[in-house]
């Protein structure tokens, strides 16, 4: 690389990584057949949000922007896999507020991640609920009336305060069901109970990725990443999330709206 070449990669990266990759959101999206869908909700959007961490690295007028283009086609279903706020209380209310704007004929549902529970966790879901969005804690609920798909969520298992056996209690096998959960780790435990697909995030597919090489890092203790796999019967998608952490930074690796179209067999 030429001396120019090199001073206009050194100016242009950080500029990228710093200022562009961050708010420039992938909108992504997945078909997936659900083995006993009712036909009543065939081809029903579900938008998978996660990982918003609403603090001053992302702040509420970011969000806002995503949340406006949403609603220009609302999707049925609202689920949001944790990681609200990073570490500071005063965001709660707006992310919240914020959240529950969201148009979606079928629900809102969200589970908490492990920074919303350094945060606080309880104010949280107050917030969620005050909102319009049902925080599933180790339970789960009927989308589309009884016999429609079971939305299962199991809370946030860094913090200990995951219980799948309770979320799962009840759920039939050969109901229509999507397992919700913040770390993508889970899907072992998820995999012995024999959950078809889960939704996750808590990785951020690791904010900077290096081509050939991928993540540099990831709380995944398993190596979990971002996007599609498979464990024994369990399939899974890892959102990247919507925002960062402290550290405002994304490189080959951007912010992610996902939404998840469901087809009947
Ligand atoms: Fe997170």
């Amino acid at each position: 690389m030429s001396l120019a070449g090199l001073v206009g990669a050194a100016t242009l990266g950080p500029v990228w990584m710093f200022g562009v990759e961050p708010r420039w959101v992938d909108w992504t999206t997945q078909d997936l057949i659900v083995g006993g869908l009712p036909n009543r909700l065939h081809g029903a959007r579900m938008l998978h949000l996660s990982d918003i961490h609403a603090s001053a690295a992302v702040p509420l007028d970011f969000v806002a922007r995503v949340v406006d283009r949403i609603n220009l086609n609302p999707p049925d279903l609202l689920v949001i896999t944790g990681d609200l706020v990073t570490e500071d209380r005063s965001y709660i209310a707006g992310i919240t507020e914020l959240l529950g704007r969201i148009e979606a004929r079928l629900g809102r549902f969200a589970i908490l991640g492990n920074h919303d529970y350094w945060t606080d966790g309880p104010a949280v879901s107050r917030a969620l609920e005050r909102h319009g969005v049902h925080h599933l804690r180790n339970e789960s609920a009927w989308v589309g009336g009884p016999g429609g798909l079971r939305l299962v969520g199991v809370d946030d298992h860094w913090t200990g305060n995951d219980d799948l056996e309770a979320a799962m209690a009840g759920v039939g096998q050969e109901e229509a069901q999507i397992l919700l959960m913040h770390s993508p780790d889970l899907i072992v435990p998820a995999s012995k109970a024999r959950v078809p697909f889960a939704l996750c995030g808590h990785t951020h597919g690791g904010q900077v990725r290096l081509p050939w090489y991928g993540a540099l890092v990831t709380p995944s203790a398993l190596g979990y990443q971002q996007g599609t796999y498979r464990h024994r019967g369990t399939q899974m998608y890892v959102n990247r999330g919507l925002g960062t952490l402290d550290l405002k930074v994304r490189l080959n690796c951007r912010p992610e709206v996902h939404e998840v179209r469901l087809i009947s067999p």
